[in-house]
């Protein structure tokens, strides 16, 4: 609701010129810092967790990892990390995806999704997509379905929801705040 929103994103700092000159960084730290905004944001996702009826929590590394494990353990869902390449030590599935400048790429353990089981995906930004983009098909290449991607927070500017569209395949996209 409302003041929910209002909540979080009172508590979402905004650092102008950060990484680099023209960016504005929406900074989640003082919001991890403050255990009522903290379990605020968990149990939201909780619920669309509950709502969607996921069977699988899935946490985009580094920021998605913070948001997700609490909701897993909130929820009583098992956790899978998607993780930046190179990090995981098992027989993984891969995914590149565009950056502003190159391109990045992301693993997931081949094991941890099958067939029947139904995730969420949970970031912290939503920005240009190609995060959630790729996620979202690494999930569907282990044989799972995404019943959902959450978000705290949207940057609605950078249109990132667009460039998901195709993908989602009417999957919804849940943003707990759009800026
Ligand atoms: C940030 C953020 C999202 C992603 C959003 O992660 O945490 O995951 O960018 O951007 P996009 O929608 O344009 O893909 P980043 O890769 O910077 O690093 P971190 O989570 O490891 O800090
Ligand atoms: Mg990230």
């Amino acid at each position: 609701d409302d003041s929910t929103r209002e909540l979080l994103l009172s508590r979402i700092r905004d650092v102008t010129d950060y990484p680099k000159p023209g960016v504005m960084f929406k900074d989640i730290t003082p919001l991890l810092a403050d255990p009522k905004a903290f379990t605020v944001l968990t149990d939201a996702l909780a619920e669309l967790a509950v709502r969607h009826g996921a069977t699988k929590i899935v946490g985009l590394e580094a920021r998605g990892f913070i948001l997700a494990a609490p909701v897993a353990v909130r929820s009583g869902i098992g956790f899978i990390p998607v993780r930046k390449a190179g990090k995981l030590p098992g027989a993984t599935l891969s995914q590149t995806y565009d950056l502003e400048y190159g391109s990045a790429e992301m693993e997931v353990h081949a094991e941890d999704l099958r067939e029947g089981d139904r995730v969420i995906v949970i970031d912290d930004v939503l920005a240009t997509g190609g995060t959630a983009e790729a996620s979202v098909e690494l999930v569907r290449r282990a044989g799972a379905e995404v019943v959902a991607v959450a978000v705290l927070l949207e940057l609605g500017f950078l249109d990132g929801r667009a460039r998901l569209e195709p993908h989602l395949r009417g999957v919804p996209l849940e943003a707990l705040i759009k800026v």
